[in-house]
């Protein structure tokens, strides 16, 4: 009993330097699972990132799989990881809930969770950031559409236009969420305004300002084109990745773009929309050639485009 009481001890230190689940959120509407890791010292307030994980994934892998943790507790910065509340690990990015402002969708959820960081743990209103793979990525999309008022930037990694994935009369609650195999299959195509339209019609009230955004994308990506795995394909994943630029730049009203071959690393073209350099400009891309599903996570980039560090 006694050794068994001491490992029992050991495991639970173990785990404190891991994330925790949050027993007491029940912020819904939907019913995913809250996640943080809350560093020891804290900056005041403390700005708030959330990552949300890909299909098949979970807020405990995410956190593991990307390295945000040592550098919240250099940076003394919250971290959120919502966990899926479906069988197959994705978030719902189809319903009409979840597209628009306080729909009652996944994205409502996460956005009380911020709400919950901000109460709780002394979380910054001013420096709430976004990011995720996959399913994460577009989430990240679909937050930064219909939340302008809580995210101030997003980082998405290998996900589609916000809106592109919607499936007409999918609910919030049905399991596995709505899946859009145009939208995967990158034949999803609008003008910049029309992706724009889509964007403020899930929030038309909304006059503030708009997050501002860094999109990454491989040109290899086999997911997010062809859920079937038909592999080698063509143009389809640069296609949505141009999708994706063509609706931030409308948002954020940017008109002109310049290209930097092999940044931040070899093989990656960044593109800087209108003014700034890639910690403030307001839409940087990266292009990533060969690279598949997903694009790794590029967490010390990340940091600088959100000014954390
Ligand atoms: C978009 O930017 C241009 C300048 O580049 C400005 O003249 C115009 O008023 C802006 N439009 C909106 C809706 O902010």
């Amino acid at each position: 009993m006694k050794v068994l009481a001491t490992l029992s001890t050991l495991v639970a230190l173990g785990s404190c330097q891991g994330i925790t689940k949050v027993g007491d959120f029940t912020g819904g509407p939907t019913n995913l699972g809250m996640y943080v890791y809350v560093p020891k010292t804290l900056k005041t307030p403390a700005p708030i990132i959330v990552g949300v994980h890909h299909c098949q994934g979970s807020a405990q892998g995410y956190s593991t799989e990307t390295h945000y943790q040592p550098l919240a507790d250099t940076h003394g910065f919250i971290l959120i990881y919502p966990n899926s509340k479906s069988g197959g690990g994705c978030f719902d990015v189809a319903s009409e809930a979840t597209l628009k402002h306080n729909g009652g969708g996944d994205s409502q959820t996460i956005a009380n969770m911020v709400k919950y960081a901000i109460d709780k743990y002394g979380g910054d209103p001013e420096r709430v950031f976004t990011t995720g793979t996959s399913s994460g990525a577009m989430m990240t999309n679909v937050l930064v559409g219909a939340y302008p008022d809580v995210f101030k930037a997003g980082s998405v990694y290998s996900g589609v236009p916000d809106g592109c994935f919607a499936v007409p009369g999918s609910t919030a609650t049905q399991d596995p969420p709505g899946w859009n195999n145009q939208c995967a299959n990158g034949q999803s195509t609008k003008t910049a305004a029309q992706w724009g339209d889509l964007t403020r019609s899930y929030f038309p009230d909304y006059t503030g300002p708009r997050p501002r955004m860094q999109i990454w994308h491989g040109t290899a990506d086999g997911t997010l084109r062809y859920p079937n795995c038909e592999f080698p394909l063509t143009q389809p994943p640069i296609i949505i990745d141009q999708e994706q630029m063509k609706q931030w730049s409308n948002v954020l009203n940017l008109t002109t773009s310049k290209d930097t071959p092999n940044t931040p690393q070899s093989g990656y073209t960044q593109t800087i929309y209108g003014e700034g350099d890639a910690t403030t400009a307001q839409l940087v891309g990266y292009s990533a050639n060969g690279v598949g599903h997903s694009v790794p996570v590029h967490e010390d980039v990340d940091l600088k485009f959100f000014g954390i560090a």
